[in-house]
């Protein structure tokens, strides 16, 4: 098996606590990469109607090993769903599990009642419809467990899932598709001797006024760094490999990780063009393409990109490497050049220059609001906060009207990938450098905003008054109180 002794993280790269796996883990890029079931609608008469039943189940995660998860409809990650722009989707979740969820879709322009607030649950046995109205352009969304207190727990024990949106004016584009347009879902992850998922509570939280950090007992406070596993998982298999055509194929490329930052590289690199031709970010198509030598990715941040393996001589093993990551971690799949093929796409560069009209949000006389991400107190003990405030469900730390344009202002000591629910951003500017850096393009969703900087946002809600949240998406660091609400009037 692959070594994981000595596999150490910079803080300045991720935040948290490497837990080391105790069981023997398969070598890597052995194990072949699964393709996301994808769940069809039972009704397609002027809706989409989706059913998924959240419930535990036994899978085989890591070759003869069995883990326990807890999943959407039996599959980790969860199935992939896909629907069109302007149709409504509903999707109808079933709680039987035996702790309490809440469903977000992460990246959804959606209803504050179907957002997934992180107090308004579904207790276990009940059945809630999440109502998607899809008012917004094609993109790569996901679904996850967002529950107060146990978000990090309930993702990592399987709760997360894709979701893509189409719409006409990504169709007309010449993308690569079907076979060639791959969904990769990293999460990182530890198992324990029997081949169980490890994860730091001691307690799986069956009642709904649990907290892990009030009165919680033996939670160990060393983990609201974070927690950093140290298997790396590409659609629930550990570092699997894919034979690919030589031909250009489209990754959509989701980083899933609670605490783990990624900055991935072809290894080696193609032998001409770009190793990365970014089409797409959180919230859907770009202006035009941007051409990367690496990807950095925060947690639950997507990147969309064109990866050209006709560039390679057939038989080519290709590794998608982290080169935030050491020993095992530094990899994260393979591909493998295996056959010659016509490209039914266009090559790179016969990409029209405009995939897409972004119009840039006007911030003349917008009203600039502060968000002060750092650590804090938290019911007498440390944890994380916003504007030294820790999460409460019931305070709205601002009211914000529909159709305004504002600048958000995101102050941070640490790493913290944030993110804000209900409508995309645009980056405006990092620290005193103006504009968005090389990986801020295009509509965001998650921002990651870096140590003792600052990053400025332009930001317009529309549509629908509520209460929606906004959060760091460290996964610990949420559950740890770093939260804030805001209402949409
Ligand atoms: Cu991906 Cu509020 O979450
Ligand atoms: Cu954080």
């Amino acid at each position: 098996g692959a070594a994981v002794a000595g596999c150490s993280i910079s803080p300045s790269t991720s935040t948290g606590q490497l837990l080391p796996s105790r069981i023997a883990l398969p070598r890597p890029f052995t194990v072949p990469l699964p393709s996301m079931p994808v769940l069809r609608p039972s009704t397609t008469d002027g809706r989409d109607v989706f059913d998924l039943v959240q419930r535990p189940t036994t899978l085989e995660v890591l070759p003869g090993a069995r883990t326990d998860l807890l999943t959407y409809g039996g599959t980790f990650p969860g199935p992939l769903l896909e629907t069109r722009s302007g149709r409504l989707a509903v999707v109808r979740h079933r709680n039987a599990l035996d702790v309490p969820v809440s469903v977000h879709l992460h990246g959804g322009h959606t209803p504050s009642a179907s957002d997934g607030y992180p107090t308004d649950l579904v207790r276990p046995g009940e059945s809630r419809d999440y109502v998607y109205p899809m008012r917004q352009r094609a993109a790569m969304l996901w679904y996850h467990d967002h529950r107060m207190d146990f978000t990090g727990e309930q993702v990592y024990r399987g709760l997360l899932g894709v979701h893509l949106v189409r719409d006409d004016e990504e169709d007309v584009l010449p993308l690569p598709h079907s076979d060639r347009e791959i969904v990769l879902a990293i999460v990182d992850r530890s198992f324990d001797e029997h081949g169980q998922l490890h994860y730091p509570s001691p307690d799986a939280g069956a009642g709904e006024h649990a907290h892990h950090h009030v009165d919680a007992p033996g939670v160990d406070d060393g983990h609201i760094e974070g927690v950093l596993g140290d298997v790396m998982l590409v659609n629930g298999a550990a570092w699997p490999v894919l034979e690919v055509d030589a031909a250009r194929y489209r990754l959509r490329l989701l980083n899933g990780c609670s605490s783990r930052r990624l900055d991935l590289a072809l290894d080696p690199p193609p032998t001409a063009g770009a190793m990365f031709t970014q089409v797409g970010s959180d919230g859907g198509l770009l202006a035009t393409s941007v051409k990367h030598e690496h990807l950095v990715m925060a947690q639950a941040e997507r990147f969309d990109v064109l990866v050209d393996f006709s560039k390679y001589p057939v038989g080519t093993q290709v590794t998608l490497r982290n080169r935030f990551g050491s020993g095992p971690m530094g990899a994260v799949m393979r591909f493998v050049v295996a056959r010659r093929s016509g490209d039914d796409s266009a090559p790179a560069d016969r990409l029209p220059d405009r995939l897409s009209e972004i119009e840039p949000l006007d911030t003349t006389g917008a009203r600039v609001r502060e968000w002060s991400f750092t650590r804090g107190e938290v019911h007498g003990k440390s944890g994380w906060v916003i504007n030294g405030r820790p999460f409460d469900p019931e305070v709205m730390a601002a009211t914000v009207p529909l159709g305004e344009t504002e600048i958000w202002r995101f102050r941070t000591d640490l790493h913290h990938p944030v993110h804000v629910h209900l409508d995309p951003f645009q980056i405006i500017g990092r620290g005193t450098s103006q504009g968005p850096g090389p990986f801020d393009h295009g509509w965001k969703d998650t921002v990651d905003v870096r140590p003792a900087e600052h990053v400025d946002v332009a930001v317009r809600f529309t549509d629908y008054a509520g209460r929606y949240v906004i959060h760091c998406h460290n996964l610990e660091h949420e559950d740890r109180m770093m939260m804030a609400a805001f209402a949409t009037v």
